[in-house]
């Protein structure tokens, strides 16, 4: 069959080379892709918004694609899957009402507070709510700070502010109502606890009436080494996570995950496609962060390296109802990835310069290099956005793994590379 995926960051390059490796593949296609992307799909470069749903639908009747995989979220929140199904054409991905799980943080909160599952406690407030959200902030004690303020809507991961005191607070809070900083996504906030643990993610493959956990990762969202710095799309990530113990998991999934499921069942809302539980962890007991509606980057390029089965059918099987109770296989071994990103990035991203050095990697079997930010310029490769290149290896252990993507990382050179030198550190002696 032929198959297009939608996106253009390293969670997509992982996406088409596991779906590349798939019986069941005649020709893969990608809109936009990058330069990575394109060594094994045939890219389009339509920008993936919502007036341009069109235009990817008339891509797809033309290159007679029989299934889309949606990679990022803004998409799936504007309802492409809607529209593409619609059209009669099969799409991986929750559709519009279901993807509010991530496009509306006070959807999921009230999701969680109606059906007991373990959240930060919190309270909304709408923009035409502006004095009553300062005289509540006015009346929090100093002492429970710091106090979490969230943006409503989807804000490319800026719209979360962790505050220090109430200052800080009704200044984040006038970003959001009066400046308007991002947009429609801060018409409504979330002011919650702050909960101190550490974060976890969860991707769940969803069919609407079954869903199947994968297995545990974790990311790194700060830019600089011991999370010190601005937050990222992230800058690391491994799987899987050795030290969760197995009482802890079921916790996870009992309290949090198949209660969510059942929830969005009981709304009677079809769930299929990644349910990403976005989790942290206090003194054993896990709270529910968020939830994102596809999968995590750079989440994705720990956990698929890892996953025997072909992913193919899996992704069709939840967007059918078919999935049953499928049993994945997973390799027994660590998977270590570090992003490469460029000048100036988290606050900005430098374009255009060149990179070199690819070319000693890509005989090394034990790497894998999936592009985000690249673009083809002429016969070079040139960075094209913040995250640059994703370098993966899989190991028996994550020392073995960190020393393969490090010992890679020292060949490939690009001006103002930065990368965190600690990914997976912590786990190194487990
Ligand atoms: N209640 C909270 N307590 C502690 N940290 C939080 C809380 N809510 C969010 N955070 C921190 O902010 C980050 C971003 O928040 P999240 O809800 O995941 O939003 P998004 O990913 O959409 O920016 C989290 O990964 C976590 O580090
Ligand atoms: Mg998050």
């Amino acid at each position: 069959m032929n198959v297009l995926i939608i996106g253009s960051g390293g969670r997509e390059h992982c996406l088409v080379w596991k779906i590349a490796q798939s019986k069941l593949v005649n020709h893969l296609f990608a809109i936009p892709g990058n330069a990575g992307i394109a060594q094994i799909a045939k890219c389009e470069d339509i920008p993936v918004l919502k007036e341009n749903f069109k235009d990817i639908l008339i891509f797809i009747k033309k290159n007679k694609i029989d299934f889309t995989v949606i990679g990022p979220e803004a998409p799936l929140v504007d309802g492409i899957v809607d529209f593409l199904n619609e059209n009669n054409c099969l799409a991986f991905g929750p559709d519009k009402i279901a993807a509010q799980i991530e496009g509306s943080k006070v959807f999921t909160k009230r999701i969680c507070m109606k059906y007991g599952i373990p959240a930060a406690n919190a309270v909304f407030f709408k923009k035409s709510e502006l004095e009553n959200a300062i005289k509540y902030i006015n009346n929090l004690k100093d002492d429970n700070f710091p106090y979490v303020i969230k943006a409503d809507g989807l804000a490319a991961g800026k719209g979360v502010i962790i505050t220090k005191n109430k200052s800080e607070l009704r200044d984040a809070l006038t970003g959001f109502f009066v400046e308007e900083k991002f947009g429609k996504s801060g018409d409504e906030v979330i002011i919650e606890d702050f909960i101190s643990g550490f974060e976890i993610s969860l991707l769940c493959l969803c069919d609407g009436n079954i869903l199947i956990p994968m297995d545990l990762a974790q990311d790194y969202k700060k830019i600089y080494d011991n999370d010190i710095g601005g937050n990222t799309g992230g800058m690391g990530s491994y799987s899987p996570l050795t030290f969760i113990s197995g009482a802890l998991y079921e916790k996870i999934l009992n309290k949090i995950i198949f209660p969510t499921f059942n929830a969005l069942k009981a709304e009677g809302i079809n769930y299929k496609g990644i349910l990403y539980g976005g989790i942290i962890v206090r003194e054993n007991e896990p709270f529910l962060l968020e939830y994102n509606c596809r999968f995590g980057d750079p989440e994705t390029q720990a956990v698929l390296p890892r996953l025997k089965d072909d992913i193919l059918p899996l992704l069709i099987n939840c967007t059918n109802g078919t999935l049953k109770d499928t049993k994945l296989n997973w390799e027994n071994n660590k998977t270590v990835c570090v992003v490469l990103a460029s000048k100036g990035y988290p606050e900005s991203s430098s374009k255009g310069d060149i990179i070199s050095g690819l070319e000693n990697i890509a005989q090394e079997s034990k790497v894998l290099v999936f592009h985000a930010g690249t673009k083809k310029d002429s016969d070079k490769i040139v960075t094209n956005g913040g995250r640059v290149l994703n370098i993966i290896a899989s190991a028996e252990t994550f020392k073995e793994a960190r020393n393969i993507v490090y010992d890679s990382i020292k060949k490939i050179k690009f001006n103002g590379m930065q990368f965190r030198k600690d990914i997976a550190l912590k786990v190194e002696e487990i």
